[in-house]
This record gives structure tokens, sequence and C-alpha cells, in this order.
């Protein structure tokens, strides 16, 4: 984890007023911002745990909280609620078993929920790994689910 820590951080060469991008990028790198990696990024930077803390938990785009290699966010919003959100979390929690808000314990799917995400038309809407899937029906999640799943074993495989 140090490595690619460091590596985000000398891309901005240790510059205090990037601390928002190094933030994003170790989110993006490890879909949540693990403690080890603020501490390196505190020390590094020479910010202070306070501050850094201050914008981990300022914008709701980070999560302190460990998560999955994929998420899974499915929009809870009026719209996609009346049109069967809450059956597609059912489904979610169900196939990976795990409530929404947790990760499995293979550490490979965080199942989420949000509050619109503007796709109304969309409803009901799952987002994967940020790719939106549409009209989504409860029959529809196993199949989501086995395609992350393939394309990681495919990966794998290269
Ligand atoms: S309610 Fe789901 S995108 Fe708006």
């Amino acid at each position: 984890m140090q490595r690619t820590v460091d590596g985000i951080l000398d891309r901005y060469g240790n510059d205090e007023a990037e601390l928002l991008a190094v933030l994003m990028d170790i989110q993006a790198e490890f879909n949540y911002l693990p403690r080890p990696a603020l501490e390196r990024v505190s020390e590094r930077m020479g910010v202070s745990r306070s501050r850094i803390n201050y914008m981990a938990t300022f914008f709701s785009a980070f999560s302190l909280k460990e998560r999955g290699k994929h998420i899974c966010t499915v929009c809870m919003g009026t719209a996609c609620h009346v049109r069967g959100a809450p059956m597609l979390v059912d489904e979610f929690e169900r196939i990976l078993d795990v409530k929404a808000g947790e990760t499995t314990e293979d550490k490979q799917f965080t199942v989420e929920t949000v509050n619109c995400v503007g796709a109304c038309a969309l409803g009901p809407l799952v987002i994967v790994d940020g790719e939106y899937y549409g009209n989504q029906k409860s029959a529809q999640i196993e199949r989501l689910i086995k395609k992350v799943r393939k394309a990681d074993a495919k990966e794998g495989a290269a």
C-alpha cells in the first residue's frame, strides 16, 4: 500500500495545495481511504491528521470505511424507489450475503444505496463501478454480479 501511496504523492510533489487531489487518487485506488494511507499522506505532506480527517469526512465522495473492489450502488431516490429499487437491494443482499452498506467477506463487493443521482428516467437504477444500468429488475442482478466476476476471472487469467 505504501508504495502506491508514495507513487500518488510523488505525482503531486508533496504539495499541500494538492491534498484533495491526493485523497481522490487514493480513494480511486482503494475505493476508500485506508488509515495507513492517510498516515503516510500526513507524514509526507506535513499536514495534520485532523486536517486530513476533516477533508475526508467533509466530502461525501470519500469513505473511511473499507469498501470492496466493486461498488454496487442502488438508487433509492423516489423515482427509483417506486419502480422497485428496494427489491434490487434485497437481491444484492441475498446474493452477496451482506446488508446494504456492508462489504463481502472476500472484499470483492460493497453494496450501497444513494438518493437520486439525477437519472430518474432510467429508474430503477443500479450503478456498478461507475457504470449505469437502468430499468433493472431483480432477475438481472445475478447476471450483473456474474458479469463482474467473469471480468475479474478474465483479468486474473491474463
Ligand atoms: S430517483 Fe434514482 S436517479 Fe433519481
